[in-house]
């Protein structure tokens, strides 16, 4: 499979994807029970984890996005900038924080950091994907989907060079 210009292989089918998205749906449900959530999904890379994830909630919520960028390339730049800003209320709701994937976790705390200023009565990370061996942060996401490998990986909204978004399985770059 090509993107760009480089080669990837499949990596998660479309269905292992689903269980993953089932699992940390059914999680929450049992958490958040009795509970108003706000998910609030980072874009661009969520868009199809969130719509996926939220048709298995069947606790009350409500549904926002924000825009963050962190990512050049193939690598972290380092640096987060803040792109779409927040535009729900947030202060004394139980807010999940939505997110395709968890690399170093720079972007998470700069997330925590917004967040914060917001004062939710509580506060939580849930990401389709976690790279354990590239995390630098202090408190890894409660809810993930599936923890892999530190490689750079394209499809079910995650892009390279913005390409492949469009890819309903999730594939590994070629190296
Ligand atoms: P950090 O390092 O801040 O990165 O945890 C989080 C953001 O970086 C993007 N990211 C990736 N995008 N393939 C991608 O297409 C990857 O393997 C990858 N790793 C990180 C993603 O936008 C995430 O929100
Ligand atoms: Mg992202």
């Amino acid at each position: 499979m090509e993107v760009a210009d480089r080669s990837f292989e499949l990596f998660l089918t479309h269905e292992e994807i689903q269980e993953a998205v089932k699992n940390v749906a059914s999680k929450i449900n049992t958490d958040y029970e009795n509970k108003e959530i706000v998910f609030v999904g980072v874009l661009n890379g969520v868009f199809m984890f969130a719509s996926d994830l939220i048709k298995h909630i069947s606790v009350s919520c409500e549904v926002t996005f924000i825009k963050v960028q962190s990512y050049q390339g193939t690598s972290s730049s380092g640096k987060v900038t803040k792109l779409i800003g927040l535009s729900t209320e947030l202060e004394g709701k139980h807010v999940i924080i939505l997110e395709d994937i968890v690399d170093t976790g720079l972007t998470l705390e700069k997330l925590h950091t917004m967040m914060k200023e917001h004062q939710p009565q509580s506060f939580e990370v849930a990401t389709l994907l976690f790279k354990p061996d590239a995390f630098k942060g202090k408190t890894p996401p409660k809810y993930i989907g599936k923890e892999i490998q530190n490689k750079f990986i394209v499809g079910y909204g995650l892009d390279y060079q913005e390409k492949g978004r469009n890819l309903k399985d999730i594939y590994k770059i070629k190296e």
